[in-house]
């Protein structure tokens, strides 16, 4: 396919190696405590496995799920909780762990949830952080990839619902051509051959 419909953005190994170095930072950081990580279903799962496995602390981890109102320009954020968390968070150290933060009203909407909770601290890991696009001004303290104003999927970000399989990063810099063709990013999945 040609790389101006679509191209990798990240590869398996730059997302490895990033997620290495934010564990090591992390890890560094809330030496002697116990953070809770909280990943916002379903995109920030496959982030979220892989990032607590790079963090050598007495770690918990927590679900949330959360849907938008409309579009972003129309819901202005407003954001309705379709699955709360577990356990609460009043007194522990939060990191949200979020796949990508785009407008950021959803991220902000649920940054107010938690701090009405009285967390000790809350703080963001986002892998991909969409600036261009920012209305919510948000700290995200915990990086993984400044992303360009482009559709991204793979490696737990989804087209409608599909492709969160897909080991890489893609771009996706023709979304017409996506929304004509939904099968288009089917060769991307994991070249699996079955079992005899
Ligand atoms: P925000 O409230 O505009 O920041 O929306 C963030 C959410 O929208 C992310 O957690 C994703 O679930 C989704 N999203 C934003 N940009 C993309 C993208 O490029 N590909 C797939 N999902 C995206
Ligand atoms: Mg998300």
């Amino acid at each position: 396919m040609s790389d101006d419909v679509v191209s990798v953005l990240f590869g398996r190994e730059d997302i490895r190696r990033r997620i290495e170095e934010l564990g090591r930072t992390i890890t560094g950081d809330y030496e002697g405590r116990a953070p809770v990580l909280i990943s916002v279903l379903k995109g920030g799962s496959v982030f979220l496995a892989d990032l607590i496995r790079a963090i050598g602390l007495p770690l918990s981890v927590d679900y949330m799920s959360l849907s938008r109102y409309g579009g972003a320009a129309e819901s202005m954020g407003r954001v309705r909780i379709v699955k709360d968390l577990d356990d609460d968070i009043g007194g522990r150290d939060v990191i949200v762990v979020e796949d990508i933060v785009d407008t950021g009203l959803t991220l902000g909407y649920l940054i107010s949830v938690l701090e009405s909770r009285e967390p000790a601290s809350v703080q963001v890991c986002a892998l991909l952080d969409k600036t261009a696009r920012r209305i919510a001004p948000l700290e995200i303290r915990y990086r993984g990839f400044e992303c360009p104003d482009v559709f991204v999927v793979g490696y737990g970000l989804d087209h409608r619902e599909r492709y969160r399989n897909i080991p890489e990063l893609l771009a996706v810099h023709d979304f017409s051509r996506l929304e004509e063709d939904p099968d288009l990013l089917l060769e991307h999945l994991p070249d699996v051959s079955p079992a005899p």
